[in-house]
């Protein structure tokens, strides 16, 4: 998504200034072309020539320099931009911008702009919490601009509080949110992740080696372009993504509970999540003791919240998934039919780097109206966005 797009980095004067690099490295290893915009008091603590070797783009230091070609360069920089991120963003752009002042490159640039504009704040404590930058910051918001919330921690000046920069990926996902099509908007997506744990005793469950990775990607891409998401989540290592609903559940029953709680308004489902089949008919109170003797296990069976989601599917957008390791396609048709799906994605758990707890996966997608589609190995997040582009096309046919 930031492939081929021209992201205009201001960096200005604050101790954070070093993390910037990290930001335009990063923009460059996802395709994007960074361009960056030094402030004064940025210089102090970075040189250009560090941007300019990580960009591999000339630097902008001064509004008045001797031109290179006709071109008026804080037009172009302007008028070129897909999105500008400042980063840091000390009290002071924030109190230029919010005033309109325009008295340097970076100033200049930014309110010559019809870019997104997206702030990473960054500084001591009381002057974040000061009224004058707090009134600044609502200003900002009122405009539109976007603000990346800095995180609480030790603070270079020695103090502890609010006033961190949050680490990259923080700051790469919210460019990503800013440049993605909202074609969700005001769609209400329902996400289930992640593993269900059935408990044999106190200490020990069933479960199985789903990590939740596919479906977080799908609800943080769902979140991206503009939908209200509600990720329902089994026992996971993964801290759930910003700006959705999150829902932590440890059963098959509880994730049956939590998904119909919230089936009844939800234009699409999507169900990621590797749900027990059976648990054990009783769960003993006590941890269970060992003996001499073999101990065996009686299990039940769970309910399938997908199959009893497609009874009442009216026209909501159902997806599930498929984990197979044999007659992919044939089990995958299976499911889709019985369950009522609009469309099914299968993983052949066979192939390296497909399903459960990889960072890519290997698919096909099958459809209600009969096309399969196999896919490449390719990562979950490019893959949460083919299946949304695949649900926002039938959100557009309905
Ligand atoms: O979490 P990761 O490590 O990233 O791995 C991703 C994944 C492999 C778990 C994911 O891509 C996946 O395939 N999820 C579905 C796994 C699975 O349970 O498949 P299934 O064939 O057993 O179930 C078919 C569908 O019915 C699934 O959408 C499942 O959520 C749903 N189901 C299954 C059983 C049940 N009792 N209730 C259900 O709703």
């Amino acid at each position: 998504m930031l492939k081929d797009k021209n992201i205009i980095v201001g960096v200005t004067g604050g101790i954070a200034a070093y993390k910037a690099v990290d930001v335009v490295s990063q923009l460059k290893k996802k395709g994007a072309e960074a361009f960056v915009i030094m402030t004064e008091g940025a210089q102090e603590f970075v040189t250009p020539l560090t941007f300019q070797t990580i960009s591999q783009n000339p630097v902008s230091t001064k509004i008045f320099s001797q031109p290179t070609t006709w071109e008026v360069e804080h037009i172009s920089l302007a008028d070129r931009a897909d999105a500008i991120i400042i980063v840091p963003a000390t009290a002071n752009i924030i109190g230029k911008i919010a005033g309109g002042i325009a008295d340097d490159m970076l100033t200049t640039v930014v309110l010559a702009s019809k870019a997104p504009i997206i702030f990473a704040p960054s500084m001591n404590v009381n002057m974040f919490e000061n009224s004058l930058t707090q009134r600044n910051i609502e200003t900002l918001k009122k405009l539109g601009h976007h603000i990346i919330e800095p995180e609480e921690g030790f603070l270079a000046c020695g103090y502890t509080g609010k006033g961190r920069l949050p680490q990259t990926d923080i700051i790469i996902d919210e460019i990503e949110y800013v440049l993605n099509k909202k074609d969700l908007y005001k769609k209400k997506v329902l996400v289930t992740a992640g593993p269900t744990r059935e408990d044999i005793d106190p200490v020990r469950y069933i479960t199985n080696h789903s990590s939740g990775k596919m479906g977080y990607a799908i609800a943080k891409a769902a979140r991206d372009r503009g939908g209200d998401v509600v990720l329902i989540s089994g026992v996971t290592h993964i801290r759930p993504p910003s700006g959705v609903k999150f829902v932590r559940v440890g059963s098959a029953l509880e994730m049956k509970e939590a998904v119909l709680k919230e089936f009844d308004d939800a234009d699409v489902v999507i169900k990621a999540a590797a749900v027990a089949d059976y648990r054990p008919e009783n769960i003993s109170g006590q941890k269970i003791k060992k003996s001499d003797e073999d101990f065996i296990l009686k299990l039940t069976k769970n309910p399938d919240i997908l199959l009893e989601l497609g009874k009442q599917k009216g026209k909501r957008i159902l997806v599930g998934f498929a984990a197979e390791t044999q007659d992919i396609i044939d089990n995958a048709q299976e499911k889709l039919k019985n369950k009522n799906l609009d469309m099914i994605v299968a993983n052949d758990l066979t192939l390296e780097g497909s399903g459960f707890d990889t960072d890519t996966n290997i698919v096909t997608i099958i459809s209600s109206d009969g096309k399969i589609e196999k896919f490449n190995k390719m990562g979950k997040k490019e893959l949460a966005h083919i299946i949304l582009d695949k649900i926002s096309g039938l959100l557009q046919q309905s």
